[in-house]
């Protein structure tokens, strides 16, 4: 598989063309953003771990029957993925109320959400990542009303298989963010799974092993990633 041209850059990940068309590499930085870029910082190690657990995380799925882009690991920092044509939509499910929930509707912090709740975000940084709902997502055609609907169904199927696996592990998966794109006319989850997109908290001390620890300054940031994957098992070495 030969590496070819950077097609995009995202915040913490670089997308290059392969020579194959409907294959891509990612590759998983050590650039760690917050706040729309505003808070940047260089974190060591930290494309690794995401890499890898990443990886882990997605053949999981692929085991429990959610189709991922993931194909193959291909060095510390880089997998070969399938090339989606991506959604500009983001999935969120929520278990436990925090983060910007908890600023709009003023509900109390670490309180269970029952049943989870889900919303969608429009990706746009400029617009800071607006929510959006359904007739939004139709009415300015960025998604087709089954694809809103597979949406919704795969992201509380990810719940449902990665709530039990970070809980057998001493985690609640307090929330997190799926983005999904079209392949051979199918919906298939594409970017990452990694702690940078989602919450981890200890299930007895409810100690943050997340992105927050980077928002909020905590320190201890690639510590805790690493952690959350000894914890789950994933190679790292
Ligand atoms: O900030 P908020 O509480 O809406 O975030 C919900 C979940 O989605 C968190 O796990 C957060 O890490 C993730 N998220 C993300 N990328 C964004 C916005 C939120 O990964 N642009």
């Amino acid at each position: 598989m030969e590496k070819k041209a950077e097609l995009y850059a995202g915040k913490a990940k670089s997308v290059y063309a392969t020579d194959e068309d409907d294959k891509l590499i990612l590759r998983f930085r050590n650039d760690t953003s917050a706040f729309d870029g505003e808070k940047m910082e260089q974190l060591e190690r930290k494309g690794m771990v995401n890499n890898k657990f990443n990886a882990f995380i997605m053949r999981k799925l692929e085991e429990a029957g959610v189709e991922t882009h993931q194909i193959e690991l291909l060095s510390d920092e880089e997998s070969l993925v399938k090339k989606l044509d991506m959604i500009p939509i983001e999935c969120v499910v929520r278990n436990i109320a925090t983060g910007s929930i908890v600023r709009r509707l003023g509900v109390e912090d670490g309180m269970d959400l029952d049943p989870p709740t889900f919303e969608f975000f429009l990706k746009n940084d400029e617009l800071h990542d607006p929510m959006v709902n359904d007739y939004h997502i139709r009415t300015f055609g960025w998604a087709s009303e089954e694809e809103v609907a597979a949406m919704k169904e795969l992201t509380f199927k990810v719940n449902g298989i990665l709530k039990q696996l970070f809980l057998d592990a001493g985690m609640l998966l307090v929330d997190y963010k799926l983005e999904f794109g079209r392949y051979q006319g199918r919906i298939v989850l594409g970017d990452e799974f990694t702690p940078d997109g989602c919450r981890l908290w200890d299930k007895d001390t409810r100690n943050k092993l997340d992105k927050d620890r980077f928002r909020q300054g905590l320190g201890g940031v690639v510590e805790a990633y690493e952690e959350v994957a000894h914890r789950l098992g994933v190679p790292l070495e």
